[in-house]
């Protein structure tokens, strides 16, 4: 593979790893308030309480290991095609160049969610919060690397808007992985009726994923033409090509997701309803985790419109 290549292979790879910790974080925060009223009184407290902290220890672990990689990519794609790269390296893009600086508010911001962990899983007052907060920043930061402040029109705008999208994106798809791997099954195992409390759930579920994925396509198309100037840009660069692909993954996930909305819902009070859930929902999980590859690709790939 040639370098310049493997250099893109490796940013888009360590952004992809970013993007899924930052879904997973906020899908567990925002988990934790939908299923609030439901879990209680169907769950031992502590079940649900237990695997939700896992998550959110397990999203931050892979935090840590993203913003490294992150480091490691882009001092590979700035010197490491001429020259092995060394921690003296690692050092100099960190805290010497534009980019570092702007890595260093990423990374501060997922450091400031490791005590936020330790005081969920200690059951610490104001823990979940914190968490919240951390997540909120790590969205905050996250588009700063992007092409949102490389953007010649302002960063405002742009800024507002992927975080936004990014917001959005753990709310629909971190939820809904987290509700698929956490909280059924915690549900089921409780004490009370778990067919009835899986699908009060869902219906407290289905509206925020709906509202979700409307500001997800919202926001991207709007991202879209501030950084596409003319519609043939569309096919004509491979920032366009890739775009279109990752719209057309989107219809795929948003279909999913409304078969499992018109179609799954109903069935959940039944015997085996939550088990189809399980299936379909991983389905659009699935593609969902595609778009994000191809997304981190996307974010790589220079703007038609600059
Ligand atoms: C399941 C749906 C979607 C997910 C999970 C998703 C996720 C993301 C993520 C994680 C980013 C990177 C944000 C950052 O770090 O700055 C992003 C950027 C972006 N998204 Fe989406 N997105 C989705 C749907 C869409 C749709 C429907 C569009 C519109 C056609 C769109 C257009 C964009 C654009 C233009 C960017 C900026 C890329 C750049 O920096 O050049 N997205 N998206």
């Amino acid at each position: 593979m040639a370098g310049d290549t493997y250099a893109l292979v490796l940013l888009s790879a360590a952004k992809w790893l970013t993007d899924l910790g930052i879904v997973w974080l906020v899908g567990v925060c925002a988990f934790r308030v939908v299923a609030d009223r439901v879990g209680a009184s169907d769950v031992g407290p502590g079940e649900l309480e237990r695997r939700l902290t896992r998550h959110a220890g397990l999203a931050l672990a892979l935090l840590f290991v993203a913003v490294a990689a992150r480091l490691y990519a882009q001092t590979y794609s700035s010197f490491g095609l001429e020259e092995p790269v060394t921690g003296d390296l690692l050092r100099l893009v960190a805290e010497q160049t534009r980019w570092g600086g702007r890595w260093i508010w990423q990374s501060a911001a997922v450091v400031v969610g490791a005590p936020a962990v330790a005081m969920v899983a200690a059951r610490m007052r104001w823990g979940w919060q914190l968490l919240g907060a951390a997540a909120v920043a790590i969205v905050g930061t996250a588009p700063m690397t992007g092409h949102a402040l490389a953007y010649s029109g302002g960063a405002l705008i742009p800024m507002a808007l992927q975080i936004g999208h990014l917001l959005a994106a753990g709310v629909w798809l971190g939820t809904l992985f987290v509700m698929l791997s956490a909280g059924l099954r915690s549900l089921r195992h409780g004490a009370g009726d778990g067919a009835a409390a899986v699908s009060r759930l869902v219906d407290r579920f289905s509206p925020v994923a709906l509202t979700a994925a409307a500001t997800l396509a919202g926001t991207g198309v709007w991202t879209a033409y501030l950084y596409v100037d003319e519609i043939p840009q569309l096919w004509e660069t491979v920032y366009g090509r890739v775009l279109l692909l990752k719209t057309g993954l989107f219809g795929v996930t948003a279909g999913l997701g409304a078969y499992n909305w018109k179609r799954v819902r109903p069935l959940l009070g039944a015997a085996g309803g939550a088990d189809q859930l399980r299936r379909s929902g991983t389905a659009e999980l699935l593609v969902a985790l595609t778009l994000l590859a191809v997304t981190a690709w996307l974010v790589h790939l220079p703007m038609p419109g600059e």
